[in-house]
């Protein structure tokens, strides 16, 4: 194997013309990591937030940095105090983001944060599970608590993060609202939404005594989401810290949350994926040498599902 490997990484922060395909060294895992050769990166908007330095104050990463926090591959090393994994393993992760990530040939990653690939899925598309599934799962079931029977508002389900909530929104037994264009009412309604609010025409603001809001955009959609939840309703927002003087005069909960890497989950999503309930939607596929094109996709705001960077056979 050669020591060196193929990697996106950052040196300073800004536009997409920071990117660099660098040629550095293949990384070694620590006791408690594996060695991941990469098959696939997944691409979310946070990748590029990092790239521009707009969560500098929150992870303070060292550079350079290599990209990306969505992956599946295989196991090829792992430290001395792995037990779940082995060589040869075929696995998915969300990595840590405070470290290098996986726009690269391969990755070290704390073995607690990889789990069992979901048999069913390709590469690609077991790629873009991780980080957008966990957070609809953490912000739906953990935070709001969503419960059967409950109204929910689920923000833009043709993103990434929206279309695996909706997804389990229904395998909670809840009754589904989500925001979206014209365009992609059919997609929204085939992943199971009850009813697509297009809003482009229609104001989502008109709904009343719901008692959960996913706010997948933030600013003004979050602004005009309060009216609609019920008394004790729960907002909860992946984008702004809401405030909680408007939540308490409206008389509700309100939070933002941020995505924690967690094994169990991990495996319960493919428990759900290889069992037909969970479906994965891929909007475009790139090569590692096109992260720019791929990194303009994702800022465009109008991907309908995953960007995959494609990185091995
Ligand atoms: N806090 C966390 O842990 C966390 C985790 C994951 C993601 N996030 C954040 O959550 C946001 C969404 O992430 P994502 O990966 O789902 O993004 P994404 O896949 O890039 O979302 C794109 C989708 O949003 C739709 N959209 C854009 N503006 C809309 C609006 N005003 N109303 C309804 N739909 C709209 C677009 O549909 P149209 O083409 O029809 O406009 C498009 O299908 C990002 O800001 C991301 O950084 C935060």
């Amino acid at each position: 194997m050669s020591k060196l490997m193929k990697a996106v990484q950052i040196n300073s922060y800004g536009d997409r013309s920071v990117l660099e395909l660098n040629n550095i060294e293949i990384p070694t895992p620590a006791e408690n990591e594996v060695l991941i050769k990469v098959k696939a990166a997944g691409v979310n908007p946070v990748d590029w937030k990092v790239r521009e330095g707009y969560l500098q104050p929150m992870l303070n990463h060292a550079l350079p940095l290599t990209l990306g926090w969505d992956v599946s591959g295989e196991i090829v090393e792992t430290g001395d105090k792995v037990s779940h994994l082995k060589v040869g393993d075929a696995v998915y992760s969300r990595p840590d983001i405070a470290k290098n990530g996986s726009y690269a040939e391969y990755l070290t990653a704390v073995a607690e944060e990889v789990a069992l690939k979901p048999e069913s899925l390709t590469w690609q598309e077991a790629a873009g599970v991780p980080l957008a599934a966990l957070t609809a799962w953490q912000s739906l079931y953990e935070i709001a608590k969503l419960h059967e029977g409950e109204r929910v508002l689920i923000h833009a389900g043709s993103g990434a993060v929206g279309q695996f909530a909706i997804q389990l929104a229904k395998l909670r037994g809840a009754y589904v609202y989500t925001t979206t264009s014209e365009k992609n009412t059919s997609l929204v309604l085939g992943l199971g939404a009850d009813q697509a609010i297009d809003y482009h025409q229609e104001d989502f603001s008109e709904l009343k005594d719901l008692d959960v809001v996913f706010d997948t955009i933030g600013g003004e959609t979050l602004a005009n989401s309060w009216k609609t939840l019920k008394k004790g309703g729960r907002l909860v927002s992946i984008v702004d810290e809401p405030d909680k003087g408007i939540a308490s005069e409206h008389g509700v909960s309100a939070s933002f949350y941020f995505v924690q890497a967690n094994r169990e989950q991990l495996d319960k999503l493919a428990e759900l994926a290889d069992a037909g309930k969970l479906n994965v939607n891929i909007d475009s596929e790139f090569g590692l040498d096109e992260l720019s094109k791929a990194h303009e996709r994702s800022e465009s705001g109008h991907a309908r599902g995953k960007i995959i960077i494609n990185v091995s056979d």
